[in-house]
């Protein structure tokens, strides 16, 4: 098996490659390092033992890509290339429907025209919209209120629209629920530039004394403290997700959906305290007014994971922060 990792230098992709090498799974990446820095695959070779073979291109140069499934003989692809930010896809909804919805045209056309038919897509659990009931199991309706998320929601449309067209294509879309936490190495892990959206990364800031408090989006939820509750995944359970599809997939033709998350949740004043325990440093925190477009809860129900590829999430908390703090001090090291 040769997989293909479309933004494998990316904070998911990168611990994937780490992975799969592991299991002796020979990876490529094509990346054009609009989110990422090219020192992770440096890093990701420390901890593989081998150079990562990579392209650097951006996904909508079709020719490249038939050129790099052909070169390297890939068999299945892992695709992660994309814009994720939802705030920023609502300024710029060209730039994220280009990208994201442009990349996976241009991808498809190049797996087709070379024969290769085997897909792995990142999608979100942000397709299920403000939840109707928790947890969320892969029945629930989709929605989205964002160009992000409906760039997310038109993809697994447009995949499953050619996994009808022809018996030969085999895909199966991950929504992922909230990655956290790093590789035990410390080596990569989440490298947000500029302010962190997402909560851990900027937990971690704070404790390394680069921000001086967490603000704390809305304590008024109708969730044991008031603050959100997400499911937390950590990003190795993850990456060992993604091993188990791409191993299940040859016996899995057509299109399926399928959640990575752990089924529990944990409100945003856990973590703090599960991070403040495991770095032993104090996090300063001010609750201020939600954050537009939040929702309140929002797990997953984990359980086809396990029916399909025999997988499920391993990592507890204590984990998610600890790894998440090695690797803030390695990452303030390195600058
Ligand atoms: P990331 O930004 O760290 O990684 C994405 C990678 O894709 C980056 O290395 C970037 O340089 C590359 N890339 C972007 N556009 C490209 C293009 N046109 N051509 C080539 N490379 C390109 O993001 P991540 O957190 O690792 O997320 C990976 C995937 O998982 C994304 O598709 C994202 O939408 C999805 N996802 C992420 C989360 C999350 O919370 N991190 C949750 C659900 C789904
Ligand atoms: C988690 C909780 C915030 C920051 C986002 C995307 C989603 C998916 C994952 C890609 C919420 C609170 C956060 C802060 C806070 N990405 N928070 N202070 O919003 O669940 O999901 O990332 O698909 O599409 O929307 O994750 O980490 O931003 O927030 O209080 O500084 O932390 O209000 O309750 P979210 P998050």
């Amino acid at each position: 098996m040769t997989v293909l990792v479309t933004g494998g230098a990316g904070y998911i992709g990168s611990h994937i490659v780490a992975v799969l090498a592991k299991s002796g799974i020979r990876c490529v990446v094509l990346d054009n390092f609009v989110n990422s820095d090219p020192s992770v695959l440096e890093r990701l070779a420390r901890i593989t033992g081998a150079p990562v073979e990579h392209v650097r291109a951006d996904l909508r140069e079709r020719s490249v890509v038939v050129d790099t499934l052909r070169r390297f003989g890939v068999t299945d692809v892992i695709h992660m290339a994309g814009l994720k930010a939802v705030g920023e896809s609502v300024g710029h909804p060209i730039e994220y429907y280009g990208c994201n919805i442009q990349g996976t045209i241009s991808l498809l056309e190049a797996m087709q025209e070379v024969g290769v038919h085997r897909l792995v897509f990142s999608s979100s659990a942000t397709v299920y919209g403000d939840p109707r009931y928790l947890p969320l199991d892969e029945s629930h309706p989709t929605s989205a209120t964002n160009p992000y998320g409906r760039s997310k929601l038109h993809i697994e449309e447009m995949l499953h629209d050619v996994a009808r067209s022809s018996e030969s294509w085999h895909i199966v879309c991950l929504r992922y629920f909230n990655p956290v936490g790093a590789h035990p190495s410390a080596l990569i892990g989440e490298d947000p530039a500029g302010i962190p959206n997402n909560l851990m990364p900027f937990v971690a800031q704070v404790a390394a004394g680069l921000r001086p408090e967490l603000q704390v989006f809305g304590n008024d939820y109708p969730t044991a403290d008031g603050t959100g509750v997400r499911d937390f995944i950590h990003v190795m359970d993850l990456a060992e997700g993604h091993q188990a599809a791409l191993q299940a997939l040859p016996n899995r033709p057509g299109w399926e959906a399928v959640n990575l998350g752990t089924g529990v949740g944990y409100s945003v004043l856990d973590m703090v305290k599960a991070f403040e325990q495991a770095s032993g440093v104090a996090i300063p925190y001010r609750v201020v007014a939600r954050r537009s477009g939040d929702i309140a809860a929002c797990y997953a129900d984990p359980a086809l994971a396990r029916q399909r590829f025999g997988w499920h999430a391993r990592r507890g908390l204590e984990d998610m922060c600890h790894s998440t703090w090695a690797w803030q001090k390695m990452r303030r090291s390195m600058v």
